[in-house]
C-alpha cells in the first residue's frame, strides 16, 4: 500500500464560548479518521485553530471587562483541555490571531489585489446607534426578503438558503441592543468571486472533492446565477487584522479563519523542520477539511477561489456532516440539551461518546441524533457486554497460562477476522464509520461464540485440561486482539488498556494479519464500567440549571433577546435578599427618569468611574459618575437611553459633583448591566 501524505482540519472553533457535545461530533469524527489514518502508516497531520475574530469576540471581551487578546487566550486553553479530555489529538493547535496567520493574508491579499480580483465601493451597511457599531451579518436579525422566514441572519437564509445583504432585511433589529439599526454607508473591499467560476466548477466537478448533495447543492443555490461579489472587509471597530494601507478596515473574520488552517500548518512546519509547500503546494499531498454542512459556503467556493488566487493547492476532499440533535430534537438550552463537553465529562467517560457517535455517523449530511436511552444501550451491549466481557472473560485464565507458540485451530476465526480488515479499513477511509462499527461488532458476536461454547471457566477447574484452556485462551485473545485493533482509532484508551495487558503497543493496522503468540500476559483491571442511565439524567438536569441562570444573567444585558423568565435561577435574590418593605409613599420619594447619555469619559485618576452627562429633555442635563467602567466602553454608550435617579442630593466628589445616579443590576466590576427602558420611551418621562 503506497504511503499516502495527508493534512487534515476539523472547522477552527470560534473563541466566543465552550465547545459542546455538536462541536464534538466534527472533532471526533476527525479525530477518528486521523488516528485511522496514522494506523494504516500514512504520514498524517492533523491541524486546527481557534477562530478569534470578528464583532462577537469584540463584544464579549468588552464585556467582560478584558481587552480581546486576554479573553481569547482563555478560550484556547478552555478549548484545547477539553479537546484533549475528549482524546482528540492534533498535532498542532493554533490561533487566527498568530504572526504567520496575519503574514500569509497579507501575501494573499497582495496576489488578490495583484490578481485584480478586489474591487472597493462604498456599501450601505446596518449601524446600531445604541452601540456605536456597524453590525455583521450575525447581530442582525429580520425577515429573509426572498421568502419572508422570520428571525434569519444578516447574510443568508436558513430556510430557502437565498443569499442578501443585511440591508435587504425586512425589518431588521440589532440582537446586540434590541434597536432598530440605521442605514450608514462605508467603504469596503470585495472579492470578486465570478472571476473564479471555472476553477470552483473544475474543481467541485473533480471525483472525490465533494459529498454529491453538497456538490448538488452548491449548483442549484449558487453556481446557477452570478456569483456574488464577496465582501470581505469590515470597518472598524472590529477585532481582526487591520488590512495593509487601509486604516479603519480589516479583514472579515471569514477570510484570515480559512487562512488559518495553513497558517497552524507552518507553525507545524517550523516545529518539524517542514516545509510549508510540501503540504500546501505539493500535488501529490491530500488536503482533507471537515465542516459542518452549515458553512459548506465558505468551504467550496470562496476558499477553493481564494487558494487558487494565492496558488496553494485547493482541497482533495470537503467531508461535510450534519447536526447533533438531542432525544430526535434541537439542541435547546431549556431542555438541558445544549450540554458543554466539559459538563458531560464531569459524568461520563469520553470514550462513550466516541463509540456512540461513531455508529452513528456516515460519508453525509444526515443530523445525528444522540438518543439517550440508545446511548445507553449501545454502550452496555456493544461495549461493555460484548467488547469488554470478551477479554474480561479470559484474560484472568490468560494471566495464568500465557499465550501458545503455535496458533491453535480455531476452525477459520481468525483468518476470517483479518480478511475483514480491509473492508473495516475501507469503511473507515470512505467516512462510513457506522459501517465499520458494525464490522467490528460482528466479529466481537463471532468471538463471543466461540468462548460460549469453549467455556474456559470449566477448563479452568481441571488441571488435565491446562493445554486446552491455553489454546482457548489464545484463541480469545487473539481475536480480541483484532477488535481492539479495529476499534483502536475510536478508543485510545481501549486501545492502551488493551497494549498493557498483551504487552504490545496496538497501533498497526497491519497487525491484525498475525496472531500474537508465545506472549506471557499482563493483569487484568476492569476496563469499561456499565454507563447507567442516573449519571446521564444528572448531567442534563445541571445543565438545564446552569442554562437557566445563564440565561437570567443574558436577559439583564439584552434588550431584544427572548429571556427565559419562566426558569430563572434564584440565585441572584438568594445572594442579595430583599430590603424591608416600604411604602407607595416612600417610593414616591425617588423620581427615576429616563435620560439619553450625551457623553461618557472617562475619570483617569478613578479606577471604576466614568463621566456621564445626561439628558433629561430640552436643556436639562445632569453630570453623574457611574462605577460602571470595567463593564462599558464609554463610545459604546453614547446615545443610550438609561435611568436615573433625578432627585438624588447632589454629592460634591473629588472628580467634580455627580447630580444623579445611573440605575443598574448586577454585583459589580464587570457584571454591572444598565437599564434600558423600552423603545417609545423619551427623555424626561418618569419612571412609575
Ligand atoms: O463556524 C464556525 O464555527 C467557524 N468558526 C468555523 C471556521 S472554519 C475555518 F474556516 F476557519
Ligand atoms: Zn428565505
Amino acid at each position: 500500500m503506497p504511503q499516502r501524505q495527508i493534512l487534515v482540519t476539523s472547522a477552527l472553533p470560534y473563541a466566543n464560548g465552550p465547545i459542546h457535545l455538536g462541536h464534538l461530533v466534527e472533532y471526533i469524527q476527525t479525530d477518528i479518521w486521523v488516528r485511522f489514518q496514522k494506523m494504516r502508516g500514512h504520514r498524517t497531520v492533523y491541524v486546527c485553530a481557534d477562530d478569534t475574530h470578528g464583532t462577537a469576540i469584540m463584544l464579549s471581551a468588552r464585556k467582560h471587562g478584558i481587552s480581546e487578546e486576554q479573553w481569547i487566550g482563555q478560550m484556547s486553553q478552555q478549548h484545547q483541555q477539553d479537546f484533549a479530555d475528549f482524546h482528540i489529538q492534533f498535532d498542532q493547535y493554533g490561533s487566527t490571531h498568530s504572526s504567520e496567520n496575519r503574514e500569509l493574508c497579507q501575501q494573499i491579499w497582495a496576489q488578490a489585489l495583484a490578481k485584480k480580483l478586489i474591487d472597493s465601493r462604498d456599501v450601505q451597511q446596518l449601524y446600531d446607534p445604541e452601540q456605536s457599531t456597524f453590525l455583521s451579518d450575525r447581530f442582525v436579525k429580520g425577515k429573509c426578503p426572498k421568502c419572508g422566514a422570520p428571525d434569519q441572519a444578516g447574510d443568508n437564509c436558513d430556510k430557502c438558503g437565498h443569499t442578501y445583504s443585511a440591508i435587504e432585511l425586512i425589518d431588521p433589529v440589532s440582537t446586540i441592543s434590541g434597536s432598530q439599526p440605521e442605514i450608514r454607508s462605508a467603504p469596503h473591499f470585495f472579492f470578486q468571486l465570478e472571476k473564479c467560476r471555472e476553477v470552483v466548477e473544475d474543481w467541485i466537478a473533480r471525483p472525490g472533492t465533494l459529498q454529491s448533495e453538497t456538490a448538488n447543492y452548491l449548483r442549484g443555490h449558487f453556481l446557477s446565477d452570478r456569483l456574488r461579489d464577496w465582501d470581505l472587509s469590515r470597518t472598524a471597530p472590529y477585532f481582526g487584522f487591520e488590512i495593509p494601507n487601509q486604516p479603519g478596515h480589516y479583514w472579515y473574520v471569514w477570510f484570515d479563519a480559512p487562512v488559518g488552517y495553513i497558517a497552524t500548518t507552518w507553525q507545524w512546519c517550523q516545529s518539524q523542520g517542514e516545509n510549508l509547500n510540501d503540504w500546501w503546494r505539493n500535488p501529490a499531498a491530500e488536503i482533507h477539511h471537515f465542516i459542518g454542512k452549515d458553512i459548506v459556503y465558505f468551504h467550496t467556493l470562496f476558499w477553493p477561489a481564494i487558494l487558487h488566487t494565492a496558488e496553494y493547492a485547493l482541497p482533495t476532499r470537503v467531508h461535510v456532516h450534519g447536526f447533533l440533535t438531542v432525544n430526535g430534537r434541537k439542541m435547546s438550552k431549556r431542555d438541558g440539551t445544549f450540554i458543554r463537553g466539559r459538563k458531560y465529562l464531569e459524568h461520563v467517560q469520553p470514550a462513550y461518546l466516541r463509540y456512540y457517535y461513531a455508529t452513528k455517523l456516515g460519508d453525509n449530511q444526515d443530523d445525528l441524533d444522540l438518543n439517550i436511552a440508545e446511548f445507553v444501550e449501545k454502550v452496555n451491549s456493544d461495549l461493555v457486554n460484548k467488547v469488554v466481557n470478551l477479554v474480561s472473560r479470559c484474560a484472568k485464565f490468560g494471566t495464568q497460562t500465557g499465550l501458545s507458540a503455535r496458533y491453535p485451530d480455531d476452525e477459520g476465526r481468525f483468518a476470517y477476522a483479518a480478511a475483514q480488515s480491509e473492508v473495516i479499513a475501507a469503511a473507515y477511509d470512505a467516512g462510513e464509520l457506522s459501517k465499520a462499527m458494525r464490522l467490528i461488532m460482528e466479529l466481537a458476536d463471532r468471538a463471543n461464540q466461540f468462548v460460549d461454547q469453549a467455556q474456559p471457566w470449566k477448563l479452568a477447574k481441571v488441571p488435565e485440561q491446562v493445554d486446552r484452556l491455553r489454546d482457548v485462551v489464545t484463541i480469545t485473545l487473539n481475536l480480541y486482539r483484532q477488535i481492539a485493533i479495529y476499534l483502536a482509532p475510536v478508543l485510545p484508551t481501549l486501545q492502551q488498556q488493551s497494549a498493557q495487558l498483551l504487552g504490545e503497543p496496538l497501533n498497526d493496522w497491519r497487525l491484525a494479519q498475525q496472531p500474537l503468540l508465545n506472549q506471557s500476559i499482563g493483569t487484568y483491571a476492569h476496563f469499561m464500567q456499565r454507563l447507567d442511565i442516573k449519571d446521564v439524567e444528572k448531567m442534563i438536569e445541571e445543565t438545564k440549571q446552569e442554562n437557566a441562570a445563564a440565561a437570567a444573567a443574558d436577559s439583564a444585558t439584552t434588550t431584544g433577546g427572548g429571556a427565559t423568565t419562566n426558569v430563572d435561577s434564584d440565585a441572584a435574590v438568594l445572594a442579595e435578599p430583599l430590603a424591608a418593605e416600604c411604602t407607595i409613599e416612600d417610593f414616591g420619594k425617588v423620581d427615576l427618569r429616563v435620560a439619553r447619555i450625551l457623553s461618557a469619559e472617562e475619570v483617569p485618576e478613578a479606577r471604576k468611574l466614568l463621566k456621564l452627562v445626561v439628558s433629561l429633555g430640552g436643556d436639562q442635563t445632569r453630570q453623574v459618575f457611574a462605577g460602571i467602567k470595567a463593564a462599558y466602553n464609554p463610545a459604546d454608550l453614547v446615545g443610550r437611553l438609561v435611568v436615573i435617579v433625578a432627585n438624588l442630593k447632589p454629592r460634591q466628589m473629588k472628580f467634580g459633583l455627580s447630580e444623579g445616579m445611573v440605575c443598574a443590576a448586577g454585583s459589580g466590576g464587570a457584571e454591572v448591566f444598565l437599564l434600558s427602558p423600552d423603545s417609545g420611551a423619551v427623555p424626561g418621562q418618569r419612571v412609575h
